[in-house]
């Protein structure tokens, strides 16, 4: 059966990492009609919009879509590269994958932190005898629309704002700060979402076989909203007996992932302290070109690398950044559409390439990035690419 997947380069080495995972799905057989949606820095500079809403309907029609990166710049700045057609006209810059996330309210965020054989970057830890590298097999579920990244926050908050939070007795010492001295970021959690995000957690690590959940964030001190999701995974925790219900506390939790990550299993966490905590899961099991991640809602998916757009390595002739990111995010893709097998097929044609070590991009020999580093042995984009599909 074919489908429809919207492909969204996006910027940078987006275009660059995006096209090599379709290489690679078309080896593996699976088929698709791949429909190309604009989104942007781009568009932006030309239209004054970065998710134009043509995307949007697009992605309403082919919910299921891949994306690289986009290039984010500061409002101001933003502001000074319009076109000059459209400078002073109150467009005002918003990152467009925030926006798909928002729009499609995709509230779930995947992001497997994997270690695989071989991988020069992977975490070792020293031991009295020498050193040993413990496997990492750990998937953080992200809260991915509400908490501290809601966007519901003020510098100089309005009178009735002031007014509304010194009903609360802690706002006391903070009332009579002068506006402009004053900036409130808000952190909300909805019982919906955050029963959501902790029950999906279960589910996942019951389906494929993980025995501990834990919850990662701060209810002795942030007590209403982590409380909450503490709470929620109680309650769902009793139809799991099997899974051990951890909880942690952020700041713990980053110290214990280097001391002991082969103890945690499915990590739950809310949307900020969930991108703390799955970055650094991620420096583990080599960082940038292997993290890869999932945007799940009720109608809607979005799979995309974690990295950015890379604009230092955009414009290079041969590219020299790792696919990996993008094409284990293609799996991703594949499992959500049902598509275990050839999934696992592509994993295991990663994890092969990586035992073997004869194809390593620049960072995994401890390069910096430069031009030359092809020259002195590291792999190109799509000689890393091409090493995959081979053992497909
Ligand atoms: P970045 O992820 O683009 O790059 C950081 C560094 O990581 C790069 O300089 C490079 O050394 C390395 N790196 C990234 N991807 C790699 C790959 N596939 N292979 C090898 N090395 C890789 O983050 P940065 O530099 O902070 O941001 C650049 C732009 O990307 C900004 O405009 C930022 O707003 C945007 N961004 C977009 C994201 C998205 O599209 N979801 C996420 C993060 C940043
Ligand atoms: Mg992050």
């Amino acid at each position: 059966m074919s489908r429809t997947i919207v492909t969204m380069p996006g910027d940078g080495i987006g275009k660059v990492v995006l096209p090599e995972a379709i290489r690679v799905l078309d080896a593996v057989g699976f088929e698709a009609e791949y429909v190309e949606a604009d989104i942007g820095w781009e568009f932006w500079q030309k239209e004054g919009n970065a998710l134009p809403q043509r995307t949007l309907d697009l992605l309403a029609k082919h919910p299921i879509a891949l994306f690289g990166a986009i290039t984010s710049k500061p409002k101001d700045q933003a502001a000074g590269e319009l076109d000059p057609a459209l400078k002073d006209k109150g467009f005002v810059y918003y990152s467009p994958i925030v926006g798909l996330r928002q729009h499609f309210d995709l509230d779930l965020c995947i992001r497997p932190c994997q270690s695989f054989e071989g991988n020069p970057l992977n975490f070792i830890r020293r031991t009295v005898e020498g050193f040993e590298e413990p496997k990492v097999d750990v998937v953080i579920f992200r809260q991915n629309t509400e908490g501290l990244y809601a966007g519901v926050e003020w510098t100089d908050p309005p009178a009735h704002v002031k007014d509304a939070l010194n009903t609360h007795p802690k706002f006391k010492r903070f009332y009579d700060v002068p506006g402009e001295d004053l900036a409130v970021s808000t952190r909300i959690f909805t019982r919906h979402y955050t029963n959501r995000i902790v029950k999906k957690a279960f589910e996942y690590a019951d389906k494929f076989g993980y025995s501990s959940v834990t919850i990662c964030e701060k209810p002795n001190v942030i007590r209403e909203t982590s409380g909450m999701m503490r709470e929620e995974g109680k309650k769902i925790a009793k139809e799991y007996p099997d899974i051990a219900l951890k909880s942690t506390n952020i700041d713990a939790q980053m110290m214990w992932l280097t001391k002991n990550p082969e103890d945690y299993g499915v990590i739950v966490a809310g949307n900020m302290f969930g991108d703390i905590v799955s970055d650094g899961f991620a420096g583990l099991v080599g960082g940038l070109g292997f993290a890869c991640s999932a945007n799940i809602g009720e109608r809607c998916a979005i799979f995309e690398p974690t990295h950015g757009s890379a604009p230092k390595y955009a414009g290079y002739e041969t590219s020299i950044v790792n696919p990996t990111a993008m094409i284990l995010s293609a799996c991703m893709m594949l499992d959500h559409l049902g598509e275990k097998e050839r999934a696992g097929r592509i994993r295991e044609a990663v994890a092969t390439v990586l035992k073997e070590g004869k194809v390593r991009s620049y960072d995994m020999m401890k390069m910096s990035g430069s031009p030359d580093v092809i020259s002195r042995g590291a792999a190109t984009t799509t000689q890393i690419t091409d090493a995959i599909i081979e053992k497909l």
